[in-house]
């Protein structure tokens, strides 16, 4: 084989791996749209709507409270919704997610006049560039499988000003956490969820594409390397989530 053929041989299996990655997470999640909401109750102890709060601060929406927001792998609309429901918002809210019935699965939270859920793939938005105020993603963009793609495409679609907020899990960095923390995320975890969403395996794919997502310092240089500046990061609960924050300047 020559080094050419070499060359495409590897970019067909990486497509070809990236293609079926896409596919398993797409019916995964609409597998379980129905449990969502229940699992991650019950596996973050509640502590999830409160990391999500704090994200939605990060926001900062009073800057604009009647503009556009985009939530990017909206899922069940839980960001959507508090968006919505803050006390000065009178703007709008895009939910775009890949799995319809998570969308679905919202719908019940929001009014249709505020939030607007769209089907669509975080690395090919139907949108126009510049059209929105801000974007949030939660718990999503580490199953995007391209990460840099998916950030160099929220950047399009935000106007000069803006801002992108990611909350994903992170890296503790203390011991003891970290070993409590690892044997209820890889075992017990994934036996809780994959039992209350009547799953058999959807949660043992959480702890393995939480390995594969970059660290905390990675992600932020990540971000920078897709166009947003003045990036930082602050993480909650021990480590075991972080939230990272970048401008369209
Ligand atoms: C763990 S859920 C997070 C949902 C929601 N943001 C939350 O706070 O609970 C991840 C979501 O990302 C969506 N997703 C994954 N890859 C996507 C892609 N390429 N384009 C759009 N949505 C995607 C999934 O369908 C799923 O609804």
């Amino acid at each position: 084989m020559t080094a050419l053929e070499t060359e495409r041989a590897t970019a067909d299996a990486a497509a070809t791996g990236a293609a079926v990655k896409r596919g398993y997470v797409k019916q995964m999640f609409s597998d379980i749209a129905p449990h969502y909401d229940r699992v991650n109750r019950i596996i973050s102890f509640r502590l999830d709507q409160w990391w999500r709060r704090k994200a939605i601060r990060d926001l900062n929406i009073a800057r604009d409270p009647g503009a556009t927001y985009l939530d990017l792998c909206a899922g069940t609309l839980d960001i959507s919704s508090q968006i919505a429901s803050l006390a000065n918002f009178h703007g709008s809210v895009i939910a775009a997610d890949f799995a319809e019935p998570m969308l679905r699965a919202g719908l019940r939270k929001v009014s249709r006049d505020v939030v607007r859920p769209v089907t669509a793939d975080a690395l090919d938005l139907p949108f126009i560039d510049g059209f929105a105020a801000g974007a949030i993603v939660v718990f999503g963009i580490r199953n995007v499988v391209d990460l840099d793609a998916a950030l160099r495409e929220v950047y399009r679609v935000l106007r000069p000003g803006a801002r992108f907020v990611i909350l994903e899990f992170g890296v503790t960095q203390n011991p003891l956490v970290g070993w409590i923390y690892r044997l209820y995320f890889n075992h017990l975890c994934p036996l809780i969820g994959n039992a209350v969403a009547r799953h058999h395996s959807a949660y043992n794919y959480l702890p393995k594409s939480v390995a594969h997502f970059p660290s905390e310092s990675d992600l932020a240089q990540r971000m920078r390397d897709a166009g947003f500046e003045s990036v930082r990061w602050r993480s909650y609960t021990f480590g075991v989530v972080a939230i990272h924050i970048g401008e369209k300047h």
